[in-house]
């Protein structure tokens, strides 16, 4: 019984990959509230045949079967590993026990890593180069040198006569709903959340990816999370775009209040931001799911950080959003940081602290004693005021 869909995504091109549904978190860090997919890729030329990356571990013995419904799975010729990461390469070094004939085909940082972290034998890695082809009959795979997106040893495939480009990571969402780009509604969110959890940070690297992808002509993009884009030109728009950092009049405004003073304070700001026309997002970092605000830091022009003083200085989870915004390195132009304090005040001090070292300018600061009076909500309508006029101002 051939139990598993194996669907042929292309002539001689099956997925292999794996839904899983039931997966909330990633990396420890990271929510997932539709799952996530492993694509995984089954290339039959006329006389080779190549896996395209793996799964994560647990699903091995699936994945097993589902290449046995197309092809002897003992009789694999290469396995590619684009990434070393073991959502994509965890299943590597069962595969490769199963299939003894085939050699593991990755750059030459992903050789190493393979060799650390899946303990595949070095003698069975071959290194692809930039531009490296490999034939299969009547099939031809190219190799392209994208690296750090998001590790130092990711690398491209691309499928020359099918015109689908292989490209791990990039281009993915973690969503273990629809096949297809047209099958998902909420594809571009999902996409957007993704590239702001994973991809921002090298954003530079990302617009080097994109210029060489441009070389290529292209039919289809089979990443490994989420759905394969057969429409691209609209997954590459996005790209683009984000890529390039390009911010909308759209502030984010993460907060922390225990007994509602930074809460009446961004309130405040909040009334202001919207009369001015301003697009904004609010999270309350007690209950905020972190790819929602990884998702709007990639095209927030500025933040609004808002904290208690605690123990001296942030409120811890305010300390983690001001973290994660310093090492997601978004394009955010401008910032705002309003607190409240008891008795002696601080953390104010630590924010410049935090977010001293990124780009950001800060527009204002604003450290109340206990609960806004009618003066501090003044204040705070001004610093909303300075800082829509600077959003209006700055070009993008
Ligand atoms: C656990 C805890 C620790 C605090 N530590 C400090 C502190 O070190 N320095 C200070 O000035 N105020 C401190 N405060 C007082 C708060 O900063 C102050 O009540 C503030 O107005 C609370 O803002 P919120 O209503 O938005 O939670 C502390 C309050 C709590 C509950
Ligand atoms: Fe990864
Ligand atoms: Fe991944």
């Amino acid at each position: 019984m051939k139990r598993f869909a194996v669907p042929e995504i292309s002539e001689g091109v099956y997925w292999v990959g794996i839904k899983d549904w039931n997966r909330r978190i990633f990396d420890a860090l990271i929510p997932l509230p539709q799952g996530t997919t492993y694509n995984a890729y089954l290339v039959k030329g006329k006389e080779k045949t190549v896996l395209i990356d793996t799964v994560n571990p647990g699903f091995e013995k699936e994945l097993g079967e589902k290449i046995s419904q197309v092809t002897d799975l003992a009789d694999l010729d290469y396995v590619v590993m684009n990434h070393a990461e073991p959502d994509h390469a965890g299943s590597i070094s069962y595969i490769m026990k199963v299939s003894k004939g085939a050699s593991l085909l990755t750059s030459e940082k992903g050789a190493k890593m393979a060799q650390l972290y899946h303990k595949i034998p070095e003698k069975r890695i071959r290194i692809v180069a930039d531009k490296d082809i490999i034939e299969l009959g009547g099939k031809t795979l190219q190799f392209i040198k994208a690296p750090w997106l998001h590790w130092p040893e990711t690398m491209f495939t691309y499928l020359v006569d099918n015109k689908i480009l292989f490209s791990c990571d990039f281009f993915g969402s973690h969503t273990a709903s629809g096949f297809y780009d047209e099958d998902v509604e909420e594809l571009i969110p999902f996409a957007k959340r993704y590239f702001g959890e994973i991809m921002m940070p090298f954003r530079s690297m990302g617009k080097k990816a994109l210029e060489k992808v441009k070389e290529l002509e292209i039919d289809i993009i089979a990443p490994s999370h989420g759905p394969i884009h057969k429409k691209p030109e609209r997954i590459l728009a996005a790209y683009r775009k984000w890529t390039a950092g390009e911010t909308r009049e759209k502030v984010i405004i993460v907060y922390v209040s225990m007994w509602n003073s930074v809460q009446a304070m961004t309130k405040t700001i909040i009334e202001i931001l919207v009369s001015e026309g301003i697009e904004v997002n609010l999270y309350d970092l007690c209950t905020a799911d972190i790819g929602d605000i990884a998702r709007d830091l990639v095209d927030s022009r500025a933040i609004v950080l808002g904290t208690p003083t605690v123990l001296g200085g942030m409120h811890p989870l305010a300390i983690y959003g001001a973290y994660l915004v310093k090492v997601l390195r978004p394009p955010l132009k401008y910032g705002v940081v309003l607190s409240s304090y008891g008795w002696g005040g601080g953390a104010i001090r630590q924010a410049q602290e935090i977010l001293g070292p990124t780009k950001i300018e800060l527009v204002g600061t604003l450290d109340i004693n206990g609960p806004p009076s009618t003066d501090d909500h003044k204040k705070i309508i001004e610093i909303g005021r300075q800082l829509s006029e600077k959003i209006r101002l700055s070009t993008k």
